[in-house]
């Protein structure tokens, strides 16, 4: 499903992913794990195309992510939920589900607001709190939406 292959990025004249190789099947759930700064943040960058790899091919159901804006790499089903806040500070909470809102597509699921709250009910409590008065951890909960 999403097939990495000799990638390799930079940041400057740093070179941070080296020839890095891995594939990902429907169904998996994988994690990535390394000491601080090996490069975690990175490869899910390079992926998104937030960094651009200098060589090496990224496939997600065969269609080759490098050089594709971010937005494209969204529009074709790869959501990111950085580990910053990323929210908007002067929205409500359900006004930022809202902005996230992508439109429905066939054969992919749709979060709803009703089912995120399901999920984490102390924000269904906060619905009309603004964004900035949500905690590290629970607004990364709000940006789950962005699948
Ligand atoms: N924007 C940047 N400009 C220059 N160097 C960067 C930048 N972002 C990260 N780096 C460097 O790239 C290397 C990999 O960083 P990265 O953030 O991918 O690590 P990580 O594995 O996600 O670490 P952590 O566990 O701390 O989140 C580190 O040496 C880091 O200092
Ligand atoms: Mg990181």
């Amino acid at each position: 499903m999403l097939e990495l292959n000799g990638v390799n990025s930079f940041y400057g004249k740093a070179h941070i992913l080296r020839d890095l190789s891995f594939s990902i099947d429907a169904g998996e759930v994988v994690s990535l794990l390394g000491r601080n700064g090996a490069g975690k943040t990175t490869t899910v960058k390079s992926i998104m195309q937030l960094v651009r790899p200098a060589s090496g091919s990224i496939r997600f159901q065969g269609d080759e992510l490098t050089r594709l804006p971010t937005h494209r790499v969204a529009k074709l089903g790869i959501g990111y939920v950085p580990e910053e806040r990323r929210i908007f500070t002067d929205l409500t909470i359900s006004e930022n589900l809202e902005v996230g809102r992508q439109p429905t597509r066939a054969g992919v699921f749709e979060w709803t607001e009703e089912i995120l709250f399901e999920l984490f009910p102390n924000l269904a409590e906060r619905r009309s709190n603004r964004g900035k008065a949500l905690s590290g951890g629970s607004s990364r909960c709000c940006r789950l939406r962005e699948r």
